[in-house]
């Protein structure tokens, strides 16, 4: 049989990770013939959460599951992996300068970078889910200097699906009729669903619906779906986050085939992204390693689009290299 892939997973007490853990555990996300060794990573506080998660994963009896262990420790939660899902954070809370913000998770994404620089596999992927999800990717890429840079990606894969099944509800269509949709920029308000080069069955997106919807209503209703979803659910998206990072590390892994999709990844100055910001792109993947998908037509809209999401990464790339946080 095959030798466990380990998966380490931080904020595992939490409430991604809990939605997370048991599909991984299943075979949901690296395939029915792949065994998996899961790494619990928390602090203090969410270690009894991480325990509770830790014996239900015990009565789940999964046939894939090699083993599951605990720790407080990065580098004992790190060492080995070959996957890491970092998860934990500390996101905006009510009040929250961005200098505070930035700097308590500089505290957290600085020494996990780190720690995976020491401690992890060689061929250790990286995906970041904790808010800002970006900036936070970039802190653990910029301590991890050994570790190839497209090793650490974050995930922008929620407002893909998000803006996909809102794409084909409005078209009437099947989800899997969508294809070419791109979030680019940053994991946030300004971040851009872009359905330029969208098609449904084949059909150019912008000659099925409504051009003006497209562009306008559309991309609020994406880039605000987080909100949606806390005002009716009274409660913010967790099984659609544990989801999508579910599809970007198996698609990453597996591969994409011609089908596309969007992954934060680190910059190599395509379309104009300044080299080395962690930024949302289309991208494929052959299995193993992302490409962004070069040559795409950027008209002035979204030019612009994209040019006000990037100006935003930039921002918070130099805040948190002034406050020394990219080591
Ligand atoms: P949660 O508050 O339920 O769980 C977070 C867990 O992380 C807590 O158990 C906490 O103890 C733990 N944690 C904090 N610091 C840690 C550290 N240094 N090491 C290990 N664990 C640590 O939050 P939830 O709902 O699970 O969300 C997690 C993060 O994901 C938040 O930052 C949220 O904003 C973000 N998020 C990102 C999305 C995206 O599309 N990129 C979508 C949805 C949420």
């Amino acid at each position: 049989s095959r030798t466990p892939v380990t998966v380490t997973i931080t904020g595992a007490g939490g409430q991604i990770g809990y939605a997370t853990m048991f599909r991984i555990a299943s075979g949901a996300m690296l395939g029915a013939d792949q065994p998996v060794r899961l790494r619990l990573l928390e602090i203090p506080q969410g270690m009894r959460g991480a325990e509770g998660a830790a014996l239900e994963l015990a009565d789940c009896a999964f046939p894939l599951l090699a083993g599951v262990e605990l720790s407080d420790d990065p580098g004992a939660a790190f060492d080995g992996a070959n996957l890491a899902m970092l998860i934990g954070s500390r996101p905006r809370t009510a009040g929250m300068e961005r200098g505070d913000l930035l700097s308590a998770n500089g505290a957290i994404f600085g020494p996990q970078g780190r720690a995976i620089g020491e401690r992890a596999a060689d061929d250790v992927r990286v995906i970041v889910v904790g808010n800002p999800a970006n900036t936070n990717a970039l802190i653990a890429q910029q301590h991890a200097p050994d570790v190839p840079a497209d090793r650490f990606t974050a995930l922008t894969r929620l407002d893909h699906n998000r803006a996909v099944g809102l794409l084909a509800a409005e078209a009437g269509a099947p989800v899997s009729d969508v294809d070419g949709i791109t979030i680019w920029g940053n994991h946030s308000a300004t971040q851009y669903p872009d359905l330029s080069d969208a098609t449904i069955a084949g059909r150019a997106a912008l000659d099925v619906v409504d051009a003006d919807w497209a562009r306008g209503a559309y991309i609020d209703r994406v880039a605000k779906r987080g909100a949606e979803i806390i005002e009716v659910r009274g409660g913010s998206s967790v099984a659609s986050a544990a989801n999508a990072a579910i599809d970007h590390v198996r698609d990453w892994v597996l591969g994409t085939g011609e089908r596309r999709t969007s992954a934060a990844v680190v910059s190599r100055g395509e379309y104009g992204v300044p080299e080395g910001l962690v930024s949302s792109f289309p991208v494929r993947s052959t299995g193993g390693a992302w490409e962004v998908v070069e040559g795409l037509a950027v008209d002035a809209f979204s030019r612009e689009r994209i040019g006000a999401s990037v100006a935003e990464l930039v921002s918070e790339r130099d805040a948190v290299r002034e406050l020394g946080l990219l080591g």
